[in-house]
């Protein structure tokens, strides 16, 4: 019979036992009593006591620490490092408190499944050491099947198929809204965000393609443009500095989607502008609202190249009309429009501000402009006594963002754009 080694240690240690035993006798039954706890009490023998023993101990049989198993119900602090480090990928979303609930299963289901291990819902030491390693993903969204709609989905559609849209649009990022079902001007402006950031062609409506990319694998999640740095300098559009012909802003927002009917009426409903641009001049009218300044219209925005070479030739054609030949109906047009691929609004952070039906100068709402707009991030581009440096007659209603502290500064020392970047 093959006598196993740990068997021998415990024959050897039962020896020793009762030797001393017979050492101690005879005793009390108090003194035996005593040393029965104490032998009771003594811990399985270390590896020195082996050593001594020189009884080699099979490694195979060497038990292994308990595997921290870390399992609904749980609660301690390497739950909470657990939660911590599954929302650091994105896994979880829930709150960091140390208790292993069915939030914490069901998103550790999720690391597992992302990530090719046995999908049980326990941290064990496999999960963990993935969760914890270089090699551990952040959380992929599984695309839900694509509904099909029996249609195009657009601005004024409502119900199921706009609320899934909704849904999905929220999942990825790009809307905040709520999931009503109402195809309103935020969701337009989720689709248009959506169809940006994932190069499809920007119309705000949900066709076949625009579908087709929001569920598949390949829909990427809304990447967040920081707004900008006040410490870089506001961009420079004028005639010396042209802009790329196919320049388009990186985020265009639709006035008639963003801007409250009650602040400020959108001439036609086409006019778009950068989003912090428009942002802050959303702040600046309804600030003119709360001084009881309220009549105000956005006449232009955004114009992209071909937009304003239509706008260049009919001011040609119009003096053309009045008898001007060609090449002095051409520098009369530039003082008053730029040529395409000079105009300020190419950069989508200019605004043309008027009153409906009338002149704007000498109106309150163009006196409080001047006034304030310095302290919205807007600066007058063109005032009157700096004609000769920007090249155009002064035009009271045109507003350029080019953020804070720079309009205020640029109030403060009377500087015109070009002066404040020192291009002269
Ligand atoms: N009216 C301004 C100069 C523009 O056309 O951009
Ligand atoms: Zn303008």
């Amino acid at each position: 019979m093959r006598i196993r080694p740990v068997t021998l240690v415990l024959c050897m240690v039962l020896l020793a036992a009762v030797a001393a035993i017979a050492v101690i006798a005879p005793g009390t039954m108090e003194a035996k009593e005593k040393l029965a706890i104490e032998l009771a009490a003594t811990p399985t023998p270390t590896a020195d006591v082996r050593s001594m023993l020189q009884v080699t101990i099979d490694p195979r049989n060497t038990p292994t620490p308990t595997p921290l198993l870390l399992k609904l119900g749980a609660q301690n602090d390497e739950v909470r490092r657990l939660q911590q480090r599954l929302k650091e990928l994105g896994f979880y979303t829930g709150e960091v408190d140390g208790q292993f609930g069915q939030g914490t299963q069901a998103s550790v289901i999720l690391f597992q499944e992302q990530h090719g291990l046995t999908a049980d819902g326990i941290a064990g030491e496999g999960t963990r050491t993935r969760l914890y390693s270089q090699s551990a993903q952040t959380f992929i969204p599984t695309p839900t099947p694509a509904p099909t709609p029996a249609s195009l989905l657009k601005k004024g559609d409502q119900g199921d198929d706009v609320r899934r849209l909704q849904e999905r649009l929220k999942e990825l990022g790009y809307y905040a809204g709520s999931l009503d079902g109402d195809f309103g001007g935020g969701t337009e402006e989720a689709v248009r965000l959506f169809q940006r950031q994932n190069g499809l062609g920007v119309d705000g409506s949900a066709g076949k393609q625009t579908f087709a990319l929001l569920y598949s694998e390949g829909a990427k999640q809304v990447t967040i443009t920081p707004t900008p740095d006040p410490n870089t300098l506001p961009i420079l559009v004028n005639r010396d500095h042209p802009i790329d012909e196919d320049f388009e802003p990186r985020h265009l927002v639709k006035l008639t989607n963003v801007v409250p009917s009650s602040v400020a009426k959108i001439k036609g409903s086409d006019i778009e502008g950068d989003r912090t641009a428009v942002n802050a001049l959303i702040e600046m009218l309804k600030a003119a609202h709360a001084d009881g300044v309220t009549n105000w219209q956005v006449s232009a925005g955004y114009r992209s190249y071909r937009y304003q070479q239509k706008l260049f030739d009919q001011q040609v054609q119009e003096y053309r009309g009045q008898g001007f030949t060609q090449a002095n109906a051409v520098s009369a047009t530039r003082q008053t429009v730029a040529d395409p691929g000079t105009s300020e609004h190419h950069t989508g952070l200019a605004f043309d501000l008027t009153v409906p039906g009338t002149i704007f100068k000498g109106t309150p709402e163009q006196i409080w402009l001047h006034k304030h707009c310095w302290d919205y991030g807007f600066i007058i581009r063109y005032p009157e006594d700096k004609e000769k440096i920007t090249g155009y007659i002064a035009e009271c209603w045109h507003v350029r963002y080019v953020g804070l502290p720079h309009s205020q500064d640029m109030r403060d020392r009377n500087l015109c754009l070009e002066e404040y970047l020192d291009v002269n």
